[in-house]
């Protein structure tokens, strides 16, 4: 099972999907179409054999930095590792865009994805209080990539897998 980038024809059932997997805070159709298609958006998408999605990571990387917005997996295929096949996808497809570090921001009650993290190597740098509306702090994490060249479908998002 391989992820493959998202393209724009994926935002609406991406946006199902997002709707799925996150209780708090689903992002709308609109949001998922402005970050797939901002400059140097890096977005990977994981279907099964039937064309169903299963999961996603989009984020972006640019000028060296890379920062991951979201990651998710349907809830049904959660704990087989599928978490960890999608970051490690990212960080290699951030990294052919020329990405030194990666950040990301997560919920500290998010202890499955704080679990996921810390396994693929993320580094926890600060912490914000009271970041969150409902009060639940930030925590800010860090992975340093070794960048690879950039090759012309890695600079092309949105474009064919
Ligand atoms: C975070 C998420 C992507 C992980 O996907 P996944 O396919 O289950 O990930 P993996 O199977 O690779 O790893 C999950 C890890 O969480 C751990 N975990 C699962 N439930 C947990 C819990 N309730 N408490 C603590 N750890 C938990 C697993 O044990 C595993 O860690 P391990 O390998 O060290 O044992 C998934 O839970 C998800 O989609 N959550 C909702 C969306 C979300 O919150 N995304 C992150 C913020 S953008």
């Amino acid at each position: 099972m391989t992820p493959r980038p998202l393209l724009y024809e994926d935002e609406a059932s991406i946006a199902i999907l997002d709707g799925i997997a996150f209780a708090i805070g689903p992002w709308s159709a609109a949001a998922v179409a402005e970050e797939i298609r901002r400059p140097g958006a890096c977005g990977l998408g994981l279907q099964d054999g039937q064309g169903a999605w299963m999961g996603y990571a989009l984020g972006w990387s640019i000028a060296g930095e890379a920062e991951l917005l979201r990651i998710a997996i349907h809830p049904d295929h959660r704990g087989h590792g599928l978490g960890g096949l999608l970051l490690r996808a990212f960080i290699e497809r951030a990294s052919g865009q020329g990405a030194e570090a990666i950040h990301l921001e997560v919920r500290e009650d998010n202890a499955p994805a704080i679990a996921l993290y810390e396994r693929e190597g993320f580094v926890l740098g600060h912490r914000r209080r009271d970041y969150y509306q409902d009060g639940c702090a930030a925590r800010l994490y860090r992975f340093d990539a070794a960048p690879k060249p950039e090759s012309p479908a890695d600079s092309a998002p949105g474009t064919s897998p």
